[in-house]
């Protein structure tokens, strides 16, 4: 029987929103040097009970959620989420997501982005995913490659963490074929004609 919440049942784990009662997990797992490392400043560390509490205050905003507990073992064990994106960025949203370094190495991740990435795509209506990854993160990549994301390119020392500039990747993966819709979208009679 799926646990109580349940949005999206991966196999491995389950994908459901943040509750007042993932504190302690929370914390316990995020404060973690290793995992803040390849994380962007907004996930700091230490990670304090403080900042675990305005998280779940912060995810309990959007609805439908954008982001999502990663619940291996009745605990949370990490997070996955979802940026979509505005105006001609629309229909791309740009997915973020970690674990807590007691879980890696068994598929969780991979079995948590492969399932997340069709559910943001029906709920948000987004047809591409996008991951910035740090250069120093292999781990990460094969993440994504083993869920069909592409590596779409480096941007040079796009990143300043922990006192070094590093180089960032670009992981792809549009839905509906390697290379985007089979047909065009209609056309859009808004669009201003380039001169
Ligand atoms: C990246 C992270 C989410 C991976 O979680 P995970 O559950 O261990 O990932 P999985 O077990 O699904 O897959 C990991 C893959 O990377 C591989 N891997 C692990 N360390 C590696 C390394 N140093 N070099 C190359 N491959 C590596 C594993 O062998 C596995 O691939 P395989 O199945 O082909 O053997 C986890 O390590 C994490 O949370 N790290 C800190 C935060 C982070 O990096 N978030 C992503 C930011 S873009």
């Amino acid at each position: 029987m799926e646990p109580p919440g349940t949005l999206i049942d991966c196999g491995l784990c389950v994908l459901r929103p943040w509750r007042e009662a993932d504190l302690s997990a929370l914390v316990r797992h995020a404060d973690d040097k290793d995992v803040a490392r390849m994380l962007r400043d907004h996930f700091p560390h230490p990670y304090t009970v403080d900042a675990g509490r305005a998280w779940l205050l912060m995810a309990a905003i959007d609805d439908p959620p954008t982001a999502l507990a990663i619940e291996v073992h009745g605990e949370a064990a990490g997070g996955i989420g979802i940026v979509p994106g505005a105006d001609v960025h629309r229909h791309t949203g740009t997915i973020g997501y970690w674990l807590g370094r007691a879980f890696w190495g068994r598929g969780i991740a991979t079995a948590a982005v492969g399932h997340f990435v069709p559910w943001a795509a029906s709920t948000f209506g987004l047809v591409r995913f996008v991951a910035e990854v740090f250069a120093t993160n292999p781990a990460s990549m094969r993440v994504l490659e083993k869920c069909g994301f592409e590596r779409e390119g480096v941007l040079r020392a796009h990143v300043y963490k922990d006192g070094r500039f590093i180089d960032e990747a670009i992981y792809g993966r549009i839905l509906n074929g390697p290379r985007g819709p089979a047909r065009p979208g209609p056309p859009d009679t808004n669009a201003v004609p380039s001169s």
